[in-house]
């Protein structure tokens, strides 16, 4: 049965806490909701026939399966990786308003986001309930659309909406935080493309192979030693720096990130690594909290460009 109403649902922003990059190459990861942002989708029935899409970052509206369709690659897949998932062969009469407080290609994974929200969306609408593992499975389908072969790590935290625990072809864990962790997420501004820095990194590994796996491995080590450290802050800056150094020598940071870093351990901060894919995106602080506006103010001199305060756990 579809629903009349106006059907919405969303996508949170996401960054990773430890093991990008390596965990394309089978390392284990941790990523981390972003809840103050998100992709938001409404989805009602209309009376034109076919898919309309009103998008915020292009004009709309796009009709889905037209010949010129100007639709990103993973949102046409997402909507028909959704409708095939509920055996919907013909093509419903819907517009799908997509708003998002994400910025794009920053590394806080907006296009995920999208997915996950145009797909339970549509659940929604055929009034068919989706588990977390089942929203992940068809959003890491419409990703790939995106990203080539991504790991599936941005789609798994955005499904779960939880601090996760990632890992390739190994089941999703979520990680409870208990003591409070209180984090910055400060964006160079510099925007890059995912799927460039992965080739890149795969390029570099292909021409020496044993230095990129001993750091894929040694970053490995860092994020497995940071799952016990989530309850003490100081211990888990120490291994986000360590983090950050390692993807250093793998060639993905950029002046613009070293430079909000250093700012942020300056002043205090227990920790600070690049967070994404790098060559700008987002760096990602671990502060103390009764410096966080002292750091925040410190990395907007050093040229962030938005800072966004992150509060995990309970108080
Ligand atoms: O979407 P980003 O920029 O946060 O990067 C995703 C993390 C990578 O490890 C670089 C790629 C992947 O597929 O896991």
């Amino acid at each position: 049965m579809t629903s009349t109403l106006a059907i919405s649902a969303k996508g949170v922003g996401k960054v990773i806490l430890g093991g990008e990059h390596a965990v394309v190459y089978g390392a284990p990861a941790i990523a981390l909701p972003v809840p103050s942002l998100a992709t938001e989708v409404s989805l009602k029935e209309t009376p034109t026939p076919g898919i309309h899409i009103f998008l915020d970052h292009y004009p709309g509206p796009l009709v889905l399966g037209q010949s010129e369709d100007p639709a990103p690659a993973f949102l046409s897949k997402a909507v028909s990786v959704a409708l095939e998932a509920l055996e919907v062969t013909d093509t419903p009469s819907v517009s799908l308003s997509i708003h998002s407080s994400i910025p794009i290609a920053s590394g806080f994974g907006s296009s995920g986001a999208v997915s996950v929200a145009v797909i339970q969306a549509f659940f929604r609408y055929f009034g068919r309930n989706l588990t977390p593992e089942e929203l992940r499975r068809l959003a890491h389908e419409a990703e790939k659309a995106a990203h080539g072969q991504p790991s599936g790590v941005d789609t798994a935290v955005i499904a779960y909406e939880s601090p996760i625990w990632f890992r390739r072809e190994t089941p999703v864990e979520t990680l409870p935080i208990g003591r409070p962790l209180t984090f910055l997420v400060a964006e160079t501004g510099l925007r890059s493309s995912t799927r460039e820095v992965v080739n890149y990194v795969e390029k570099k590994w292909r021409r020496d192979p044993d230095s990129y796996e001993t750091l894929f491995s040694r970053i490995g080590e860092t994020v497995t030693a940071m799952r016990p450290a989530l309850g003490d802050p100081q211990a888990l800056g120490a291994l986000m720096d360590l983090n950050h150094q390692l993807l250093v020598s793998m060639g993905v940071s950029s002046p613009e990130t070293e430079r909000l870093v250093m700012a942020a351990r300056e002043s205090g901060a227990w920790g600070a690594k690049l967070t994404g894919a790098g060559w700008g995106g987002n760096v990602l602080v671990l502060t103390p909290p009764e410096l966080e506006q002292a750091i925040a103010t410190a990395l907007i001199t050093a040229g962030a460009q938005h800072v966004h305060p992150l509060t995990l756990g309970n108080a």
